[in-house]
């Protein structure tokens, strides 16, 4: 219903501001456009792209019956914008691999709201450059070491208490996981109150990233506006105790604030706003996806008796050769069908299903013209699932990835100057995972069903996958 009425709000605030752009792109047949519709004058495929998403087939379903009816590359309009999605290889190099001066990421107006202006997820080409290049020292090698670490006791805590609970909704124990060691990792949060109310907050500003942008009370992106003020807040207290001595840690923050007293090598630094827009990026980019990767694993390993009992065997093999009491970086090389295991579930699961950029200039896509202003959506999940490229590509199976992917097929991460800045970091806290449970616990899914989370940003388990767990050693 509030759908519906933040579409017809969108139709009127249209009719009286640009009241002439209904001209269909079907009148210039002799420039191939891409096939596809514009649907009803204004309102273009809207409320069939809103129903997707309110639907738990989930929004690529919207995608997908398109991709079916006018092949791997067609048109439409949403929004009031013209859209193409296209799933070739050779244009995912073109557009992702250069990231190409001619395309500029594009993200709708709400997100880059609720992220903040300095965002790197939302930023243009040259500004997105500077950001990229400071908060990447996140990811250093000695980072990941000391993360490692850590992500492995947390792990292990929460498993342990599983074999009390019998029970557990995996979606949420794995969203309670990725965001301690996100946020330990970031600025060394530990305090139980503060890790559970911003938790909330940014559950709340995660929400409201897909809503409509309708500022009243009660309503979602309102909620997550006022989250958002209530997380900037927090943060801007804890750089201030940080600046005046009353807290000094080893982690990133700190490493950001001294950094701007005495490193000046990597020429400007970046500004409070920065920092702060950035740190809740990092946050909300890594915790849903990795949670919800986390969670179709466990859920495709259910399904795959016979590939969970084989992982099941090396991991054993991989336990018992470094007597781990933790997993140091160097065992995790170790785990190659496990590695195959993460590729196969992430490939399945396509967590970011499409990456959109705006086309800056007219200009041509393999056969097809696309016209300045319109947005190009490099569609990953029709790659992945697509039978040329791979064979049974709607079955799981992880020896697929015996031999590497062919360039630009898999494209879980994105690719190019854009790529995930996160990966790595995502690798470890799935293989970590996986080690952990397949060598403490057989289990059931308790809900079979395969529906998906309405209104989700990324395509999620609706029942969150109930488990029944089983110690190993009972079994
Ligand atoms: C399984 C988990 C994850 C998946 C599937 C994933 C996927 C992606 C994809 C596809 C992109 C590129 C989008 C585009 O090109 O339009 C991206 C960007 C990004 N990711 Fe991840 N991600 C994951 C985990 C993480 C984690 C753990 C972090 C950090 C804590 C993170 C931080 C970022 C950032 C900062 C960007 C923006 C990079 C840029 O614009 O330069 N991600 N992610």
């Amino acid at each position: 219903m509030g759908a519906i009425t933040w579409v017809l709000l969108w139709v009127f605030k249209r009719i009286c501001t640009n009241a002439c752009t209904t001209t269909s792109h079907d009148d210039s047949k002799c420039c191939r456009i891409p096939p596809g519709s514009s649907g009803f004058p204004l309102v273009g495929e809207t409320l069939a792209f809103v129903r997707a998403y309110s639907g738990t087939n989930g929004v690529y379903d919207f995608v997908r019956k398109r991709h079916l009816k006018y092949g791997d590359c067609f048109r439409t309009n949403i929004f009031g914008q013209t859209h193409v999605f296209i799933s070739r290889t050779n244009v995912a190099k073109s557009l992702l691999g250069s990231e190409s001066i001619d395309f500029s990421k594009r993200y709708i107006k709400s997100i880059g709201e609720l992220l903040g202006k300095q965002s790197m997820l939302c930023s243009s080409h040259e500004h997105h450059a500077f950001l990229r290049r400071h908060i990447s020292n996140l990811f250093t090698f000695d980072s990941l070491a000391s993360f490692i670490e850590h992500f492995d006791e947390l792990t292990v805590q929460i498993l342990k208490q599983w074999e009390r609970k019998k029970h557990v909704v995996v979606f949420d124990d794995a969203m309670k996981l990725t965001f301690r060691a996100i946020c330990k990792m970031i600025m060394s949060l530990n305090e139980e109150e503060e890790l559970k109310r911003l938790q909330h907050d940014i559950f709340l500003i995660t929400e409201a990233m897909l809503s409509f942008p309708l500022r009243f009370p009660g309503t979602r992106f309102y909620e997550g506006l006022q989250a958002r003020k209530r997380v900037m807040n927090a943060l801007r207290e804890k750089i201030a105790l940080r600046r005046k001595g009353f807290e000094n840690k080893r982690d990133f923050l700190q490493f950001l604030l001294s950094a701007d007293q005495s490193d000046k090598r990597n020429g400007e630094l970046l500004n409070d706003e920065q920092i702060l827009d950035n740190i809740l990026t990092l946050i909300i980019a890594g915790q849903v996806t990795t949670a919800s990767a986390i969670t179709w694993m466990v859920k495709y390993l259910d399904k795959h008796a016979e590939v969970q009992d084989k992982l099941r065997e090396m991991q054993m093999d991989c336990k018992y050769k470094n007597s781990d009491s933790t997993i140091a970086p160097g065992t995790l090389n170790e785990m190659q069908y496990a590695s195959k295991v993460v590729k196969e579930t992430l490939r399945m699961a396509t967590i970011v299903s499409w990456f959109p950029r705006e086309t800056l200039k007219d200009c041509q896509i393999g056969e097809y013209q696309i016209k300045k202003g319109w947005i190009i959506n490099v569609d990953a999940r029709g790659i992945h699932y697509d039978s040329t490229i791979y064979n049974d590509p709607t079955k799981f199976i992880p020896s697929r990835f015996d031999e590497d992917p062919k360039s630009y097929s898999f494209l879980a991460f994105g690719a190019g100057g854009r790529t995930c800045l996160g990966m790595n970091l995502a690798k470890v806290m799935m293989l970590v995972f996986l080690h952990r449970l397949v060598t403490t616990y057989r289990w059931k899914v308790t809900d079979k069903d395969w529906s998906v989370e309405k209104w989700a940003m990324f395509p999620r388990l609706r029942n969150g996958c109930p488990i029944t767990v089983y110690p190993l050693q009972d079994t």
